[in-house]
């Protein structure tokens, strides 16, 4: 809301949205990069949960998304459950340039479904779309995994911002 807003009626609405993945995939810097347009090169392994809210507008309506991201380390991770508590969409994420975050994907879609207590609007991510060079999981297999869940699908680099606010808007207004 801008200076001067405070006495309009404004509709608001405001969505929670986890990150969810293997450690290392880049959940922290997408959401960086989507909040506050940062990258970090040598960020730290996320440690409980943290969170950011973002706006964006959908058919002239202010529509907040409380974005959250967790460790995804076990030892780590804070209740699972209070995580998942209450979200409408999710970005599940996994690094191009290692196959094993691919096939882990499945472990993660598993404990969503297990813990969500409504619809969840499902984003698959393959993150780090920059390291074509040592690219280990194709667009294809991405797609086909994404198809085979009824989940959108999308490469995205938090490094060079390719298609991290469309990633998340995508989700945003599906949920809306
Ligand atoms: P946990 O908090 O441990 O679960 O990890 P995370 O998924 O939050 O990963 P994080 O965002 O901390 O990124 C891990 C490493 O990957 C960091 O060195 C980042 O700089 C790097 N990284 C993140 N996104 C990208 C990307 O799109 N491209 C490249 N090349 N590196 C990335
Ligand atoms: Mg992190």
């Amino acid at each position: 809301m801008g200076m001067g807003d405070d006495e309009e009626e404004v509709e608001e609405y405001l969505f929670k949205v986890v990150i969810i993945g293997d450690s290392a995939v880049g959940k922290s810097n997408l959401l960086s990069r989507y909040a506050r347009n940062e990258f970090n090169l040598h960020s730290k392994a996320t440690i409980g949960v943290e969170f950011q809210t973002q706006s964006m507008e959908i058919d002239g309506k202010e529509v907040k998304a409380q974005i959250w991201d967790t460790a995804g380390q076990e030892r780590f991770r804070a209740v699972t459950s209070a995580y998942y508590r209450g979200a409408f969409g999710a970005l599940v994420v996994y690094d191009i340039s290692r196959r094993s975050t691919f096939e882990n994907v499945g472990r993660w879609l598993q404990e969503l479904n297990t813990h969500s207590d409504t619809t969840v609007a499902k984003m698959l991510v393959g993150n780090k779309c920059d390291l074509q060079n040592i690219r280990e999981v194709s667009v294809d297999e991405g797609k086909a995994l994404a198809e085979s869940e009824g989940l959108f699908f999308m490469e995205t680099s938090a490094l060079d911002s390719t298609n991290v606010k469309t990633a998340f808007e995508i989700v945003i207004k599906e949920i809306y």
